[in-house]
């Protein structure tokens, strides 16, 4: 039931971890499965995310979709990773079963909600 993709970024998640002194953090929750993922950004002074880092807690189609933001989002800016949207995640992963699609929602929500604190903390 689940893409070759899927099973690769579970089995052997990229970027899992924390980053020591993150430039911005970002938590989500989901409400009806309790899961929650957190996601760490390292960004360079032209806006261009360095790094990204993830912990979550969570099902393996968090720990992948997880697992895949992180390698979108690396190189982009700021402004491309907040354009990058649940659906985008799980297409990465050449999708997911339907009653597991909310749990993409968790990875770019997690990535937009460390951008805003990123934002937040560096008054921009
Ligand atoms: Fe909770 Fe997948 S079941 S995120």
């Amino acid at each position: 039931m689940y893409s070759d993709k899927v099973m690769d970024h579970f089995t052997n998640p990229r970027n899992v971890g924390e980053i020591d002194k993150a430039d911005g953090v970002g938590e989500v929750g989901n409400a009806s499965c309790g899961d929650i993922m957190k996601i760490f950004l390292k960004v360079d002074d032209k806006g261009v995310i360095e790094d990204v880092k993830f912990k979550t807690f969570g099902c393996g189609a968090a720990i992948a979709t997880s697992s895949m933001v992180t390698e979108m989002a690396i190189g982009k800016t700021l402004a491309e990773a907040e354009e990058l949207t649940n659906e985008a995640v799980a297409e990465a992963l050449d999708g997911l079963p339907s009653q597991k699609m909310h749990c993409s929602n968790l990875a770019a929500d997690a990535l937009h909600a460390a951008i805003k604190n990123y934002r937040e903390t560096h008054n921009l």
